[in-house]
């Protein structure tokens, strides 16, 4: 069945995670970063996505924001580096207006030309995508932004994946689903949606009962990709 609709992971797939860390540690205030902002960024992300995968199983949810609180708080820990407000509230700040990877704004943009519906579909809070959206300068290229607080429930519950149907009146098949994250690509893949996973640092698939049918080092065919 034909593509009609291209929705995206958020962070990490059109953000970049790691710049939150790399940013801060080029600023003159932080030099203790400079070690180890790759290593505070791996651990960050890991304990977030752990929290939302945890709070899903669990019924215990709050919004990505808290989560990414906590997981930066785990990560600032793990790395010696408690104790520093200005820091956490620094690199936060900087996670609240991340830019886009540079491939995005042509990419969305050459979707919109071909007539396709665009979206994001993201664990991110609806004030925190916007910002995202708004500091990469990305909101006209996006028919919406499509958050779980809706649904109240983390990726990958299908109740997550159902609201890009509910929103375009299209069916699974429809859909091409890309994303930098193996478990949300594998959990969209074992939806329905023809899934993308962007794996940018090279990393092996996920070992999960379903698969993505693209494996891309980056967006910039996603164009092509969705013409079939
Ligand atoms: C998101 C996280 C999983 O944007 O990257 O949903």
């Amino acid at each position: 069945m034909a593509i009609t609709t291209c929705v995206f992971d958020a962070y990490g797939t059109l953000f970049d995670v790691s710049a939150a860390a790399r940013l801060a540690a080029a600023e003159p205030e932080f030099p203790q970063l400079q070690s180890t902002w790759a290593e505070l960024a791996n651990h960050w992300r890991l304990k977030q996505l752990q929290y939302t995968w945890l709070r899903a199983i669990t019924h215990a949810h709050t919004d990505f924001w808290e989560v990414t609180g906590d997981g930066l708080d785990w990560a600032l820990e793990a790395c010696g580096l408690s104790g520093n407000p200005a820091l956490r509230q620094r690199l936060l700040d900087l996670y609240w207006e991340l830019q886009a990877y540079p491939e995005v704004p042509a990419m969305l943009t050459a979707l919109k030309a071909a007539g396709y519906n665009t979206a994001i579909l993201s664990n991110g809070s609806p004030a925190m995508l916007d910002g995202a959206v708004k500091s990469a300068d990305i909101g006209a290229v996006l028919d919406d932004v499509l958050s779980v607080e809706s649904v109240g429930i983390f990726k990958p519950d299908a109740r997550v994946y159902d609201l890009v149907g509910q929103r375009f009146g299209c069916t699974p098949a429809e859909v091409l689903f890309v994303s930098s994250n193996g478990w949300d690509a594998a959990g969209a893949a074992g939806y329905g949606f023809t899934t993308a996973w962007v794996n940018r640092a090279g990393e092996p698939v996920d070992r999960l009962p379903w698969v993505p049918q693209h494996i891309l080092s980056d967006l910039i065919s996603i164009p092509d990709l969705a013409k079939g």
